[in-house]
């Protein structure tokens, strides 16, 4: 369909429907990744959602925080074997020697290693689930929502095959660190959550800003290699979105008791 049978189909340009920019992997490098790194912290659904809007505001019931927090732990978990693909992704060679302590340092501190300097990610966040009032029995056997499923199947999809400087590019570090700060006063003031069980979003506002630079850094150093690489960032970017905004809408279908949140039994992580 042409532009022009699409904006009289939609009634409007589908560019404009969703703020994209046209065909942004035509910009040279510098500033397709500046429009890359704008774009996603603009747009990314942990800037824009609703649910997220109205947890920043305290509007949002604990009860359904309490809904949404293990899906996003079964993603979470999911983390250190996509990071460990996207480290098999790397090729083996001199000139990409560099990015080999980058991918593993990122890949370890999600997972916690060494176990005595840190913790896996994934078992923060259960801290903080039990500072909402779930146990880990609760948020471990918790049937997985329709939405986590998709979420988690792209996210392992794109990191296995993907070079490891396209799925970088959807990443979603950057646009973590803000909504961490965001989210922090309610947690403490709305939702009383104990300071100890908030370790998970403090660290990640430190964490993520550099976890963040790596990615922007990986994107910058291989823009270059033309517009279909270009393409390719700009479309990881996109399922990056679909990963978060799929996980979030499949909670708030279940909590409107939409048909289709049918629950499934849970599987093994
Ligand atoms: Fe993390």
């Amino acid at each position: 369909m042409s532009p022009v049978a699409l904006k009289a189909y939609v009634g409007s340009d589908l560019h404009e429907v969703c703020r994209m920019p046209q065909d942004p992997w035509n910009l040279p490098a510098p500033e397709f990744c500046e429009e890359l790194r704008r774009y996603k912290l603009e747009n990314h659904p942990f800037k824009v959602h609703p649910f997220f809007l109205e947890w920043e505001k305290g509007t949002l019931p604990i009860e359904h925080l309490r809904v949404w927090a293990p899906q996003f732990y079964a993603w979470l978990c999911v983390i250190p074997r996509a990071y460990a693909l996207r480290f098999a992704q790397l090729p083996w060679t001199d000139e990409l020697a560099k990015y080999r302590g980058m991918l593993l340092e990122h890949l370890a501190e999600e997972a916690g290693y060494p176990p005595e300097k840190q913790q896996p990610h994934p078992e923060l966040f259960l801290k903080f689930c039990e500072g909402i009032g779930l146990s880990r029995k609760q948020v471990l056997s918790a049937p997985w929502l329709p939405g986590t499923y998709l979420a988690i199947d792209d996210f392992l999809y794109v990191n296995h095959y993907e070079p490891f400087y396209v799925s970088a590019a959807g990443s979603s570090e950057p646009p973590n660190v803000d909504l961490c700060e965001r989210l922090l006063p309610a947690l403490r003031k709305t939702y009383k959550v104990p300071e100890a069980n908030l370790e998970y979003y403090v660290a990640h506002g430190e964490l993520d800003k550099e976890h963040g630079e790596l990615v922007n850094s990986i994107v910058a150093d291989f823009a270059g290699e033309g517009p279909g690489t270009r393409r390719k960032m700009w479309e990881s970017m996109l399922r990056g979105f679909g990963v978060h905004q799929g996980l979030v809408d499949s909670v708030v279908a279940s909590l409107r008791g939409h048909p289709h949140a049918a629950k499934t039994e849970p599987r093994a992580r």
